[in-house]
């Protein structure tokens, strides 16, 4: 037999850091009615969000990610040099290539970083985790940075009323690196092509027409979904860690409606003393960035604890879903 190939055994991994990048321009219900024939009442019911961000031309999907991803290296106590790879889960990355990976870690000095992206929609971040936790574990890397970046206000036909009020931008990332304990816990995932079309762009980018492609969505198959087959998942996400839900501290699902996310509670059966993200109140469906963005508002209000258990979980386009148990940085 031919000699065999060395693998060396990385550590566990956690997350060290974590950051965000929230946009300047802030807007309400009210200025979102004057786009669409809506209501205040309607969205804050319908789906909890009271107002959304859009970013400015000057804030770029490159400008958010690097916002967000030197607060996460600040968070951490470490620099751009210290990675060894770069990851971006975005959808809003209109060039498709080179990726945008490459040019953030040049940014940010991580000189001959593997950099790539991924399109794993609002499930991005879970997605990413899991190959930040994978290449540190095989002892492929060191110290990995996992972004979501969007910049979905791009994509909107801000005058379309099923997808106009639902959508908004920012960034979050993490810093994971080597631990003595599991911080990430086993990933949970997996997608059903065959309903592809319920969140998709409206046309290919190559076919005629006069506006650019905008983000289509079926919301109810989609609300369906996530309320019946994505929340029984959660409780595999739980029980592949080995844990239960009475050990969970905190539940950071993706930020797409109050209402999923009570759906959600509700299979879990989520104990009282389990604290809740509602970034989307303030934020709208921000897609890979919405847990990121979540983590980070709950320890600026001070409702989470460096330590805690989390379990987070996203789903969106593909249709693709992801989650799992994270210990808080
Ligand atoms: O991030 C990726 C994952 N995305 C999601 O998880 C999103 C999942 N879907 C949803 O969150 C919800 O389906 C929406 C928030 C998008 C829509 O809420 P819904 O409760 O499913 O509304 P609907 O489409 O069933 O429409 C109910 C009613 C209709 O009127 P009638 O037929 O009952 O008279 C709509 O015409 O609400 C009307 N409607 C609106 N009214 C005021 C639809 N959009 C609006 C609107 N403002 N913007």
């Amino acid at each position: 037999m031919s000699k065999q190939i060395t693998v060396v055994d990385g550590p566990h991994s956690a997350i060290l850091g974590i950051g965000s990048y929230r946009p300047s321009r802030v807007v309400d219900n009210a200025e979102m009615c004057t786009m669409i024939d809506s209501s205040d009442e309607w969205i804050r019911q319908r789906t909890g969000i009271i107002e959304r961000r859009w970013a400015t031309d000057d804030e770029t999907l490159m400008v958010m990610a690097l916002g967000a991803a030197r607060k996460a290296l600040d968070h951490a106590g470490l620099q751009g040099s210290d990675l060894d790879a770069v990851i971006v889960s975005t959808v809003s990355h209109l060039t498709q290539f080179p990726a945008i990976a490459p040019q953030i870690a040049t940014e940010l000095g991580a000189t001959d970083a593997a950099a790539y992206d991924i399109l794993a929609a609002c499930a991005g971040f879970c997605y990413g985790l899991a190959q930040a936790d994978g290449l540190i574990r095989n002892g492929s890397a060191t110290r990995v940075l996992v972004i979501g970046a969007e910049k979905l206000s791009e994509q909107l036909d801000k005058t379309d009323r099923t997808t106009a009020f639902l959508f908004g931008d920012g960034a979050g990332a993490a810093v994971v690196g080597p631990s003595d304990e599991p911080g990430i816990g086993p990933v949970v995932w997996g997608s059903d092509g065959a309903a592809k079309d319920v969140i998709r762009l409206t046309r290919h980018w190559d076919e005629p027409g006069d506006e650019p492609p905008y983000i289509h969505m079926d919301g109810q198959p989609v609300f369906r979904w996530a309320s019946t087959t994505v929340a029984k998942k959660t409780l595999e996400m739980l029980a592949r860690a080995g844990l239960t839900v009475d050990d969970l501290d905190v539940f950071i699902p993706h930020q797409a409606n109050d209402r999923i996310i009570d759906a959600m509670i509700r299979t879990l059966k989520m104990p009282e003393h389990v604290t809740v993200a509602r970034d989307i109140s303030h934020m709208g469906n921000t897609s890979a960035a919405s847990i990121p963005l979540a983590i980070e508002a709950m320890f600026e209000r001070g409702e989470v604890k460096s330590g805690q258990l989390a379990l987070i979980v996203g789903f969106g386009a593909g249709l693709v879903y992801a989650g799992q148990i994270i210990r808080l940085p």
